[in-house]
């Protein structure tokens, strides 16, 4: 039998419509002599929809046309099987519309690739292509995913955070904080957002006033770093577990700006951004010296099992050219178009890519499966609520 993989994609995100082209993208590229495919859309309310027009990228011109002719469902499991239920369900017959073997998301941004989506296909014990839920969390919030690396001594550049209170209680002590660590020109992200959304690099105070407010309409958490101004910045992919994980070829993506912008990643280098990080201005594979390449190939890897990512990830590196030194910037759990143009540059198919990622997320639940999830214990026998509090010891 073929396993069923549900596609999920879209999503509560800024990133809702690239995540729409690669989550179709990977829908279409599944062999399907293995694999049946059911393509689950998930609105910007986070309703869940199906049906063969979700699967048809020219529908997405007129959502509420797709959503009138798709189905609306939610997920059930029913021993041991988790179903798709219409939504709302029939008075008479069968509501199932579908059941998956596999979730597969194809989700980017905040409240989705960040460990929401995994958290909520977790509760239906249901294999997860990618990485788990602390995984996306870790990896998803630029001070954490930092701070798990120095502690693994991978190069990554200090930082300064702040949040937005913070910054209103005592505005020059924010400027006093940030200037005692990091000397100008500085360069400011809210931690959680993705696609160069709510950055800005500040040459001096008043520039950093700006890049703060500015940033902090974004989001109520940001950090602060040096800004590298003789910047080359290099991408690579990493696809594995805790166990093995191979590094991809590199790319180097081309900017038309001093950062890289959501349109440089998936406007400009294409169609209107029909085809996501596919048709991204990039030189693949990047000119890197032999070292310079496994260098980061090897750091590329030892950050994805540092930060225990599973599946596929993108590892985004930055090289200061004035020192050769590289760092890691950051880490896209679910990257664009699962950068699966990475592996191709490798001679993998996309096809073989997605294989893979079924295989490990198969793979981590039968490892799950094997692990004491719970104990015997009489503690309910006995049990009276008026000694609740005793409990506990
Ligand atoms: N420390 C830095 N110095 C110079 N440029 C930077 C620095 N950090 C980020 N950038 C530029 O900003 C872009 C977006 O920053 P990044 O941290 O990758 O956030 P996002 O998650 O939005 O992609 C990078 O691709 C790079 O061009
Ligand atoms: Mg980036």
């Amino acid at each position: 039998m073929k396993i069923r993989v549900g596609v999920f994609f879209g999503g509560k995100s800024v990133e809702h419509e690239v995540s729409v082209i690669s989550g179709l993208q990977a829908y279409n590229s599944f062999d399907r002599d293995k694999y049946d495919l059911v393509p689950i859309y998930i609105t910007k309310d986070n309703e869940l929809y199906t049906g063969e027009a979700v699967s048809d990228i020219a529908n997405y011109k007129n959502i509420p046309a797709l959503l009138h002719k798709s189905t609306r469902v939610f997920l059930m499991c029913e021993q041991g099987q988790v179903q798709l239920i219409q939504y709302p369900v029939k008075k008479i017959g069968s509501s199932v519309v579908a059941q998956i073997d596999v979730a597969f998301p194809v989700v980017h941004g905040a409240n989705v690739e960040d460990g929401s989506l995994q958290g909520f296909l977790r509760h239906y014990n249901i294999p997860i292509a990618g990485c788990d839920v602390a995984a996306s969390a870790v990896t998803m919030d630029k001070y954490v995913m930092k701070a798990v690396l120095k502690d693994y001594g991978i190069p990554v550049l200090d930082c300064v955070t702040m949040d937005v209170k913070e910054y209103e209680r005592d505005e020059e002590a924010a400027y006093h904080k940030v200037e005692g660590k990091i000397a100008y020109p500085v360069i400011v992200k809210p931690v959680n957002l993705g696609s160069s959304v709510g950055i800005k690099v500040a040459k001096d105070r008043e520039g950093l006033r700006e890049a703060l407010e500015y940033a902090f309409t974004f989001g109520p958490r940001v950090l602060i770093e040096r800004a590298i101004m003789n910047l080359r910045e290099i991408n690579c992919a990493v696809l594995g577990d805790y166990e093995e994980a191979q590094a991809s070829e590199c790319e180097e993506p081309i900017s038309s700006d001093e950062i890289l912008s959501y349109e440089d990643k998936y406007v400009a280098g294409g169609k209107g951004g029909s085809e996501g990080m596919r048709t991204a201005r990039r030189e693949l594979p990047a000119s890197l010296a032999p070292e310079k390449r496994e260098e980061i190939r090897q750091m590329a890897v030892k950050t994805f099992q540092a930060l225990n990512c599973s599946g596929v990830s993108r590892i985004d590196f930055m090289i200061d050219k004035d020192t050769d030194q590289v760092y890691v910037n950051e880490i896209n759990p679910i990257p664009g178009s699962l950068a699966f143009y990475l592996w191709e540059a490798l001679d993998k198919p996309y096809a073989t890519l997605l294989d893979d990622m079924v295989s490990l997320a198969l793979k981590r639940e039968r490892e799950e499966k094997s692990m004491m999830t719970s104990f015997d214990s009489n503690i309910l026998q006995n049990a009276n609520l008026s000694g609740a509090k005793g409990v506990k010891k």
